[in-house]
C-alpha cells in the first residue's frame, strides 16, 4: 500500500503550492465547510490516481485545499463507506494519504442519529470514544511497518488535550458542544428500535455509519484526531418518528454556519 500511497501524494502535491497541516474528512452534508476556504484549490476524486469514488447524495467527491482558521488544511468532501461496497482498507485510504502529505492533525466529522435522549436533532456532540459495532477493522491483513504498528493503541481513539482546547474556546463563544459514545454501524438500513435500546445499554450516546474506520487509521499513522457528530436525527424507536436521509441533509444545511464555526476552532486550536 505505501508504494500506491506514495504515487496519490506525488499528484496531489504538483496540484498545491503548500503542505497541509490540517485534514478534514466531512461527513453527510457537511461539506459546505469548504466555502469558508480562502484561496481553494479544488481536485475532483476521478482526477487523482488510485482514489476511490463516492457515491452518496450529501457527498460530493472532492478534495478541497486551502486557508482556513489560520491554517493550511486540507479536506475530504465527500468520504467513502462501507454500505457503498467499499473495502474497509479503501474507506481508510484517504488518511494514509493525509499523513504522507503531512497533515499533523485530523478533524473527522459525520450526521448522527441520537441514542442518548438528551441528545436532540442540531446539537453537536464531540466524540470521546467510539464502538465498533461493524466488526471490521482497517488494518486486517500484512502490516506495513512503514506506515505504523501491528497493534495500534486505541485507549485515547480521540484526542483529550486538543478537545480540551476546543471547549474552552468554545465555551468562550457560548457555543454548546456535548460529548458522547458514538458507534459504528455498517448500514445502509437504518437501526431498528431493538438494536438502538441494546446500543444504548452497551454505552453509546450515538450512531452512524462511518468515523471508525479513519479514526483507527489515524491512530496506526500516529496523527492527533479530533471526531466530531452533529445529531441529525433520533436513533430509531428514541421518538415516533422514521428517519430518512432528507432529514439528514435537512439539518446539516440548518446547522452549517454553527458547524462551520467549530470546525474553524478544532483547525485553529491544533
Ligand atoms: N443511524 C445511522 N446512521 C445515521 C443516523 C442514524 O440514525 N443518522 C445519520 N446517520
Amino acid at each position: 500500500m505505501y508504494e500506491v500511497v506514495r504515487e496519490t501524494v506525488d499528484f496531489l502535491k504538483s496540484k498545491i503550492h503548500d503542505v497541509p497541516e490540517v485534514g478534514l474528512i466531512l461527513g453527510s452534508g457537511l461539506g459546505g465547510v469548504t466555502e469558508s476556504f480562502d484561496d481553494p484549490v479544488i481536485v475532483d476524486y476521478e482526477n487523482i490516481p488510485n482514489f476511490p469514488r463516492s457515491t452518496v447524495e450529501g457527498h460530493p467527491g472532492k478534495m478541497v485545499f486551502g486557508y482556513f482558521g489560520g491554517r493550511s488544511v486540507v479536506a475530504l468532501s465527500g468520504r467513502f463507506h462501507l454500505y457503498e461496497g467499499h473495502p474497509v482498507s479503501r474507506v481508510a485510504f484517504p488518511v494514509y494519504v493525509f499523513k504522507m502529505l503531512g497533515v499533523r492533525g485530523l478533524i473527522v466529522t459525520n450526521a448522527a442519529g441520537g441514542i442518548n435522549p438528551k441528545f436532540k436533532p442540531g446539537d453537536i456532540v464531540f466524540i470521546k470514544d467510539v464502538i465498533n459495532l461493524a466488526f471490521c477493522n482497517p488494518l486486517r491483513g500484512p502490516n506495513d511497518e512503514r506506515l505504523g504498528p501491528r497493534f495500534p493503541d486505541m485507549s485515547t481513539p480521540t484526542d483529550r488535550r486538543w478537545w480540551e482546547r476546543i471547549r474552552e474556546a468554545a465555551q468562550a463563544k457560548r457555543l454548546e458542544i456535548k460529548e458522547g459514545v458514538y458507534v459504528w454501524v455498517r448500514g445502509p438500513s437504518y437501526e431498528t428500535p431493538a438494536e438502538i435500546a441494546m446500543m444504548r445499554k452497551m454505552g453509546a450516546d450515538l450512531v452512524g455509519m462511518s468515523t471508525v474506520p479513519e479514526i483507527i487509521a489515524a491512530s496506526h499513522v500516529g496523527i492527533r484526531t479530533v471526531a466530531f457528530s452533529l445529531v441529525t436525527n433520533y436513533a430509531s424507536g428514541i421518538a415516533e418518528n422514521k428517519l430518512s436521509q432528507e432529514e439528514v441533509i435537512e439539518v446539516a444545511n440548518r446547522m452549517k454556519v454553527r458547524f462551520t464555526k467549530v470546525i474553524s476552532m478544532a483547525v485553529k486550536t491544533l
